[in-house]
């Protein structure tokens, strides 16, 4: 995506775990960046990903200031997140983020403004919106497909998990939870077609305290859940479209993630917004049939194409899409979903982000 030509912004990935791997893939064959350098708290790790990647293994504090690195990557938990966004932008690094930015307002807006006074830029995941699926579904409603849309039905509703990953606590204490875990990718999908939103309301409860560990060395234990884990609630947005959503890792049995639109001149199905390249279909008024919908932009883009994007709006001095103020307002609807199912009252989303531009011809 970036400017051939040019030198490729080398990129620092700080954490070498479970998603590494995938930015790794989603990166490789972008010109516009290159992997430099990595690091970890758990050395080996960082040694082991540079052996298969060419990448320089250095020490945790080594890497911000590094001559080769000029975005760094934060891949580290969710936890560690400001430390390392802070730290990097301290050594005038940009920062592109896993997500969530940060668990808490205050920590997420001083990330955003150090990164201002020190004059780089913030990106934060999911980058998936920016896959042919969401791209198809964004021109397909700006085309009019549906008409005006009116609402829309969101529903991930799945066992945890602890069906697959071998540290589940993580994803049921704070800052984690079908919501800011999963619900993420869902309300990023939204806010990329609809725009901002403007206020939530939900209800939410926790079906089973303790949890139990199922795969992996720790298999057998039992973990405390301390955040809610089965929330529905309804959002509404600044446009108008009100819609509602279901984010739960309580059923006994997974079913397939739900992303539908509705609009006064019809509905758009779409697939799973934490993948690249689902398929989306529609159905009009006046239609029994769906259709599937001419795919726009490229396919097989991966974890790290908003990396890649940030790299190519700083070369060209024009917006990257994935970035800090989009995830900043994602991150305040999500915590005042939380707020609201805490008080019983429905929660004003006080901040306002545009829609980031289509991929276009930049693709
Ligand atoms: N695993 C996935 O499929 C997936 C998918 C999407 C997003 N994410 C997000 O990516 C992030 C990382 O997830 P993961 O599954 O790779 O986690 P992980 O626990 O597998 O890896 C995190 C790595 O960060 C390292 N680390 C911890 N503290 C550190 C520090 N202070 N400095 C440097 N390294 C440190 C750990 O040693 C570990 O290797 C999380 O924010 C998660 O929400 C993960």
């Amino acid at each position: 995506m970036t400017g051939s030509g040019q030198a490729p912004l080398g990129i620092g990935m700080v954490g070498c775990g479970n998603v590494s791997s995938q930015y790794v893939a989603g990166l490789a064959g972008h010109p516009g960046v290159r992997l430099a350098a990595c690091t970890d708290a758990d050395p080996a790790r960082a040694v082991a990903l540079a052996g298969k990647t060419g990448m320089r293994a250095l020490e945790l504090d080594a890497l911000f200031g590094d001559p080769d690195v000029d975005i760094v990557l934060n891949l580290t938990p969710v936890a560690i997140h400001p430390a390392v966004s802070l730290a990097a932008i301290a050594e005038g690094r940009h920062v592109h983020s896993e997500k969530p930015l940060a668990t808490d307002r205050d920590t997420a807006r001083a990330i955003l403004a150090a990164a201002d006074r020190a004059g780089v830029r913030v990106g934060c995941a999911p980058d998936t919106f920016l896959g042919s699926s969401l791209q198809t579904a964004r021109a397909e409603v700006d085309g009019g497909r549906i008409g005006e849309p009116v609402g829309f039905s969101v529903a991930f509703v799945n066992r945890g998990p602890e069906v697959f990953h071998p540290a589940p606590a993580q994803f049921f204490g704070e800052g984690a939870g079908p919501v800011l875990d999963v619900g993420v990718y869902y309300l990023t999908a939204l806010v990329h077609l609809l725009g901002p939103i403007r206020a939530v309301v939900a209800i939410d409860r926790v079906t089973f305290p303790e949890r139990e560990v199922l795969v992996g060395p720790a298999a057998g234990t039992w973990f405390q859940v301390t955040v809610p884990s089965h929330v529905v609630g309804a959002i509404e947005f600044v446009s108008g479209v009100v819609g509602g959503f279901t984010m739960s890792f309580d059923a006994g049995a997974t079913a397939a993630p739900k992303l539908e639109l509705q609009g006064t001149a019809g509905t758009m199905v779409l697939g799973d917004p934490n993948t690249f390249d689902d398929t989306v279909r529609w159905r009009s008024r006046d239609e029994d049939t769906w259709t599937e919908a001419q795919v726009v932009g490229p396919k097989g883009l991966g974890r790290g194409i908003g990396l890649v994007d940030l790299a190519a709006g700083i070369r060209a001095g024009r917006p990257h899409r994935a970035s800090g103020e989009f995830a900043y307002h994602v991150l305040d609807a999500m915590l005042a979903i939380g707020e609201a199912a805490a008080t019983g009252r429905r929660i004003d989303v006080v901040s306002r982000v545009d829609r980031p531009a289509p991929l276009g011809a930049e693709a």
